[in-house]
């Protein structure tokens, strides 16, 4: 049994200020959502004064990024030393940076070694482009990547972690993927994987998230899905009760919080 695990990934949003009160107006609610993990992941500033608000919870934190040594010159990055101070997880690879960043997925592998020697809990991004996905790429673009982040991690180590599959067509476009499609991604391609790389037993015991264009109104046809196991959720992340919503409506799929 997976226990299913929503989380909010804010990007490049929100003030020192904002973050405050966008969690003073979300933290009761979410908290009060039984058998979900909640993870708020927003920028790094608000790290702290977030982690303050959210120590009388249940909700989880997270960074989006993480360099892979622990301290040196490296003038503007964030190091897992640092995070761990402040929260349990760290988005991994995510597209953005990918994209506009140039990282790679030999960084990325990098990156989870190193998330993992701090006991920081690695999500971590694939998903295809929306030419590869025409052109019939997804399974090679994600297989690859896939092979990619977790060279030389043990099963052990890959069973900890959280994938969340975002094809990058789907993110902030309000065109998600079809529960269908996002779940036959995740249980033939990620799963699949998986289970090549080690086994059955590793590939069925990883948490896959969905991403792309989440929202209250398609969140159940996402977690009504066997293999999709949460949600990477940016732009709705960003209105409490949008989140707050996502998450309720998520425990009543998965029949842990009982429908109204
Ligand atoms: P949107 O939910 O805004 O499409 O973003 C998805 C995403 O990239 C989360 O990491």
């Amino acid at each position: 049994m997976r226990t299913p695990i929503i989380a909010g990934n804010w990007k490049m949003n929100k003030t020192i200020t904002e973050a405050v009160n966008l969690v003073r107006a979300m933290r009761s609610e979410l908290n009060e959502v039984p058998g979900v993990d909640k993870v708020l992941c927003p920028p790094f500033p608000a790290l702290a004064a977030v982690k303050e608000l959210l120590e009388p919870t249940t909700i989880k934190l997270g960074a989006q990024n993480m360099h892979w040594e622990e301290q040196g010159a490296y003038t503007g990055e964030i190091s897992p030393l640092m995070l761990k101070e402040l929260c349990q997880y760290v988005i991994l690879g995510h597209s953005e940076r990918r994209q506009y960043f140039g990282e790679t997925d030999e960084g990325v592998n990098k990156k989870i070694k190193a998330a993992l020697v701090h006991s920081l809990i690695p999500i971590i991004c694939v998903g295809e482009n929306l030419a590869q996905n025409e052109a019939g790429q997804t399974e090679t673009v994600i297989s690859g990547q896939l092979k990619g982040c977790l060279a030389d991690l043990s099963a052990e180590q890959v069973r900890g972690l959280i994938i969340a599959y975002e094809p990058i067509w789907a993110i902030g476009t309000g065109r998600p993927a079809t529960g269908a499609g996002a779940n036959a991604v995740i249980g033939q391609v990620i799963r699949g994987t998986i289970s090549d790389l080690y086994d059955e037993a590793t590939a069925q015991a990883v948490r896959i998230q969905y991403g792309g264009s989440v929202n209250p109104k398609n969140i159940a046809e996402f977690m009504s899905q066997s293999e999709i196991d949460g949600a990477l959720v940016g732009g709705a992340s960003l209105r409490a009760a949008d989140f707050v919503e996502i998450v309720r409506i998520s425990a009543q799929v998965k029949g842990t919080l009982a429908r109204a």
